[in-house]
């Protein structure tokens, strides 16, 4: 590939940037001053660039602990994204795998790896995803019940069973706490399901999504590349 592209593939720059860069300053490619911009390099050449190596990478995984009032996104014109969170010097065609409300926090895999996205995300795989919910409203056994049988929403939406495991009830403060897994991703998936059951959810974080589990040391807005074994886990 030509050097450029490696190089803004690696997140160093746009191309245009980093085709005067080079011309300029130079790139060292195995040992030699290159200033070609289209000197080609693969993924095994030894790069320095501003004095540093840059090793490429065809993916790159993060995981991220979403914070509320920020939206899943790759870009958008007026706000901030999920990808904006991401301070180092990052390749350019990073995705959030899937869709958390803007008011839900929690695990967010941060990538640009297509294939992967659409293995965890695809409605054919069933992967797992548990949220813990702070719901308005009183939840019973029978409510466990109904969520294991598979609910029909109001809208005639049937979901798959989903688990239900209250953690606790408030009579007081008319609140639950729960976790509840469920096996599908539609649109306010978990909000339309407490909804049906008569419980608002004014809370929800994602803590795990098939093998990976939402990094405790994580403080919300913060991320981490994923550990070889969380890579291993998911196949890679
Ligand atoms: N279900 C929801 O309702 N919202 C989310 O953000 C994720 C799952």
């Amino acid at each position: 590939m030509r050097l450029d592209k490696f190089l803004s593939d690696m997140g160093a720059g746009t191309r245009s940037e980093l085709k005067k860069e080079i011309r300029r300053s130079g790139v060292t490619v195995d040992g030699t001053v290159v200033k070609d911009p289209g000197f080609s390099v693969s993924e095994k050449s030894h790069v320095v660039f501003r004095g540093s190596t840059v090793a490429y990478e065809e993916f790159v995984y993060y995981m991220l602990n979403k914070p509320a009032g920020i939206i899943s996104a790759s870009e958008d014109d007026r706000e901030a994204t999920v990808i904006d969170l991401i301070s180092e010097p990052k390749r350019r065609d990073l995705f959030p795998v899937g869709r958390l409300d803007r008011d839900t926090e929690g695990l967010l895999l941060i990538t640009n790896d297509g294939a992967l996205s659409h293995r965890l995300l695809s409605p054919k795989h069933h992967v797992d995803k548990v949220y813990f919910a702070r719901v308005s409203g009183m939840l019973s056994d029978s409510d466990v019940e109904l969520f294991r049988d598979g609910l029909i929403l109001t809208d005639g939406l049937e979901c798959l069973p989903a688990d239900l495991k209250i953690l606790s009830v408030s009579e007081e403060e008319y609140l639950s706490e729960a976790e509840i897994t469920v096996r599908e991703g539609k649109f306010h998936q978990v909000k339309r399901m407490f909804a049906s059951v008569g419980a608002e959810v004014i809370y929800l974080k994602r803590l795990s999504m098939g093998p990976l589990t939402l990094d405790p040391g994580l403080d919300t807005g913060e991320y981490r590349r994923l550990t070889p074994d969380e890579l291993l886990s998911l196949g890679l």
